[in-house]
């Protein structure tokens, strides 16, 4: 029997949506508190407060203000905060040797934060771009080549630095080869065997960056530099899959795609894929997109937001790295 012979309409999806309650029994996936990471920014000294012109709402602030914000983030049920910091252009270097420091902005801002909050899951990232004078997220040779090995080296000791300060989680986000072993290995010998690793596995080249190079002063020192010799190509997909897995190998406890909206197809791939603990950056370009139409009256800022992060949970993702993360817990509060 053909469709169009049909007397009745039996199947019809509309009933299902009818009512409130249909809804919500059908309903896949939901956004809670969670799900969030709070991204923040740390500038040295006390009782700072700088906005980020290109990131209207967000601010760099001395620990003090960070330590307020932390607090908020407890009681709002935001389980983790990614640390990053604003390093001053003296401290930067060509080597990168501030990166290490155990007195350095990070380590002491981890540890105040834990010990004010031990509850709040504190992720570092570890990556040289904020200490480089060059603005790179690693050494670069006289071509300015950025150089694999012996970038690692000094990851490794950033990352212990980060894990002996107190730090949950540490979050390679540069994309050297082998980095994972080389911080997985050293984190044992050292006896920092809780200390947990989210990989930035699939990080894009991506010009969705840009705002955060400005909140934490990169930009300028990366100038017309760009990060293609190590970031991935925004037409590659099977290459994600490929570093996620390599990654895991080496002893990732948890993944990560960047950008996100864009990018929602390899968060997909990956859950799939690997079934591990997997995680998207709405990053800070996405942010200020979605910020600027709601500044202009063209969009809802708050059921654009949590639209857009409800897609990120139906591409698979298990948490959400947004700048939006305080608006959002409090929205869900309100209900
Ligand atoms: C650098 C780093 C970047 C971001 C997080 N860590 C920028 C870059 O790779 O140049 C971007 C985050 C964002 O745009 O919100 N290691």
């Amino acid at each position: 029997m053909t469709e169009s012979s049909r007397q009745f309409l039996a199947i019809r999806p509309r009933r299902m949506r009818r009512d409130d309650f249909s809804r919500r029994l059908m309903r896949e996936h939901v956004l809670t508190t969670n799900d969030l990471i709070y991204p923040v920014f740390v500038l040295e000294g006390d009782n700072r407060i700088e906005p980020v012109a290109s990131m209207p709402g967000v601010q760099r602030q001395s620990l003090d203000h960070l330590l307020r914000a932390a607090g908020e983030c407890v009681a709002l049920g935001i389980p983790a905060l990614a640390l990053f910091p604003v390093i001053e252009q003296q401290y930067k270097s060509l080597t990168a040797d501030e990166a290490w420091n155990p007195d350095g902005l990070v380590p002491r801002t981890v540890r105040a934060l834990k010990a004010a909050y031990p509850q709040l899951g504190i992720i570092t990232d570890v990556a040289l771009d904020p200490y480089t004078t060059h603005g790179q997220d690693g050494v670069i040779d006289d071509t300015g080549y950025v150089l694999n090995d012996e970038t690692v080296a000094i990851l490794v000791k950033q990352a212990l630095c980060h894990a002996e300060a107190g730090a949950d989680v540490v979050a390679p986000s540069d994309m050297m080869d082998g980095r994972i072993g080389a911080v997985r290995d050293a984190l044992e010998e050292a006896g920092h065997i809780h200390t947990r690793i989210l990989a930035y596995s699939a990080k894009y080249a991506s010009a969705f960056y840009g705002p955060f190079r400005d909140a934490v002063g990169s930009s300028a020192n990366l100038g017309k530099g760009n990060k293609y010799n190590y970031q991935m190509d925004p037409g590659n997909s099977d290459e994600a899959l490929r570093e996620v897995a390599l990654d895991l190998e080496e002893g990732a406890d948890m993944v990560m795609v960047k950008p996100g909206m864009p990018y929602l197809d390899i968060v997909r791939r990956v859950k799939q894929e690997f079934g591990v603990p997997t995680y998207a950056y709405h990053v800070s370009g996405e942010y200020a997109m979605l910020k600027a139409a709601v500044q202009n009256g063209w969009l809802d800022e708050r059921a654009v937001v949590l639209e857009a992060m409800l897609g990120f949970k139906r591409a698979g993702a298990d948490g959400i790295l947004t700048y939006y993360a305080m608006d959002i817990a409090r929205w869900l509060r309100e209900g």
